[in-house]
């Protein structure tokens, strides 16, 4: 288990464009490895290897749901659907959130570790979670998308968790009742 430094705002290589991975190395297996013990270690819910100072086009995701953890090199949105509006917030900027306009449902295709192609789709926080930590990868950050943006207030840390709580059951109900229609839903 190791736990990789989280690189915080404000940072330029959190603003850069990350490079697609040309080939699945010791190093990058190595990586995504690192990047899951880090996510759990922060409690978050993903990470992007910028966010650990890499960049490269790799992310981690770990919503509570039926997919467990998902480890995506080079992920591309290739359908989306809907909208949600929420708050979000970020490992790299502790203490704020912001609420944020996303698609409610996108399907991700991606390799994994093995270099096997996947394709996940993802509905509300794990379709949010997907949509902010790809952004990451284009250097894009929610702050620049939320309409609007504040502290949190120490007290309301709680609060906020309990709600992410509450949002990953829900994710995890969803995914019970999806799972009946999409028995070929490839999985790692
Ligand atoms: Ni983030």
């Amino acid at each position: 288990m190791a736990i990789r430094e989280i690189v915080l705002e404000p940072n330029e290589v959190l603003h850069q464009v990350a490079e697609e991975v040309k080939q699945i190395t010791p190093a990058i297996r190595k990586l995504l490895t690192d990047m899951a013990d880090t996510m759990y270690e922060a409690e978050g819910v993903g990470l992007a290897a910028p966010q650990v100072g890499v960049l490269k086009r790799i992310i981690v995701i770990d919503v509570g749901d039926d997919n467990g953890l998902i480890e995506m090199i080079n992920p591309v949105i290739v359908a989306s659907e809907g909208e949600q509006f929420g708050p979000e917030g970020c490992l790299s900027i502790p203490g704020y959130r912001g609420d944020v306009r996303r698609a409610n449902q996108v399907t991700v295709k991606g390799f994994d570790r093995k270099g096997k192609e996947i394709t996940i789709t993802g509905t509300e926080l794990l379709a949010r979670a997907f949509q902010h930590e790809i952004d990451h990868l284009n250097g894009i950050l929610y702050t620049e998308l939320a309409e609007n943006y504040y502290e949190i207030p120490p007290e309301e840390e709680e609060e906020f968790e309990q709600e992410q709580e509450q949002a990953q059951k829900q994710a995890q109900k969803q995914a019970q009742t999806t799972e009946a229609q999409e028995p070929n839903q490839e999985k790692e």
